[in-house]
């Protein structure tokens, strides 16, 4: 898979891809990350890519010209792919969006700053906008990097052979079971006896029943219209 991301701070998504399993993949070309600086396709003075807001009021926004402009030179490096807009006004990413995407060959990811995006480039240029939460962080960089970073570890051969993301929260419909990992005894707490049997048939069942339980505990809302609420 191949991810674009358009931003002002390159270093900050190459740095923070870097390590664990994503950072590994990047380093034997499983996935390939190519950032683009918009500062670089600003044909202005100062090489300026904000401005002040038509109507006034604090901050500044992000301009038309060189984001359009960085698009078109992605387009003549490889193939831009679904263009995502991070922003806290887009659908909230869901497991369910990682999955899917994990199938696509390109993406090209924008993430604003100040206070957001000239309106115009969204409507003409983004086919999509995500939000990681209800919050609203400072630039798109961070949100860039959890999509990538979800989106990835569902690609073949991203994890290794001793890590699945079958089991992991939400891959189901459901949160995880519960990891325990030595020692036997830690302070007053046990291991649960199933795990130590080796009867892996009872090991599922027990794992299925907590996650189950976990998950009518912390998120019933998870649950709702299924067999299992
Ligand atoms: C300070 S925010 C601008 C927020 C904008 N004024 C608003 O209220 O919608 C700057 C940039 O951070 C990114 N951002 C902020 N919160 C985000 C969130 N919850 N999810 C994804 N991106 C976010 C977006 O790219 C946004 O353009």
């Amino acid at each position: 898979m191949e991810l674009n991301v358009i931003t002002l701070f390159p270093e900050m998504v190459k740095q923070t891809l870097s390590y664990g399993v994503i950072g590994k993949a990047i380093e034997s070309g499983l996935l390939k990350l190519n950032c683009f600086n918009p500062r670089e396709f600003a044909e202005n003075k100062h090489n300026r890519v904000d401005d002040k807001p038509f109507g006034g009021g604090a901050g500044m926004v992000m301009m038309y010209d060189p984001l359009v402009r960085t698009l078109e030179h992605i387009s003549t490096k490889t193939e831009t792919g679904m263009v995502v807009f991070l922003s806290p006004q887009g659908e909230k990413l869901q497991q369910a969006h990682c999955n899917e995407w994990a199938g696509l060959s390109h993406m090209t990811l924008v993430c604003g700053r100040y206070e957001g995006v000239d309106q115009r480039f969204i409507d003409q240029h983004v086919d999509k906008e995500i939000s990681i939460g209800d919050y609203v962080i400072s630039g798109g960089e961070m949100a860039a990097c959890v999509v990538i970073d979800a989106v990835a570890r569902q690609q073949q051969g991203v994890l290794g052979s001793d890590e699945s993301a079958e089991t992991d929260s939400f891959m189901n419909g459901k949160l995880g079971y519960p990891q325990y990992t030595r020692s036997e005894i830690l302070g007053q707490s046990g291991v649960p006896s199933v795990l130590l049997s080796g009867h892996h048939e009872a090991i599922k069942q027990w794992r299925d029943a907590q996650s189950l339980a976990i998950t009518k505990r912390k998120r019933p809302d998870l649950l709702e219209g299924t067999s299992e609420s």
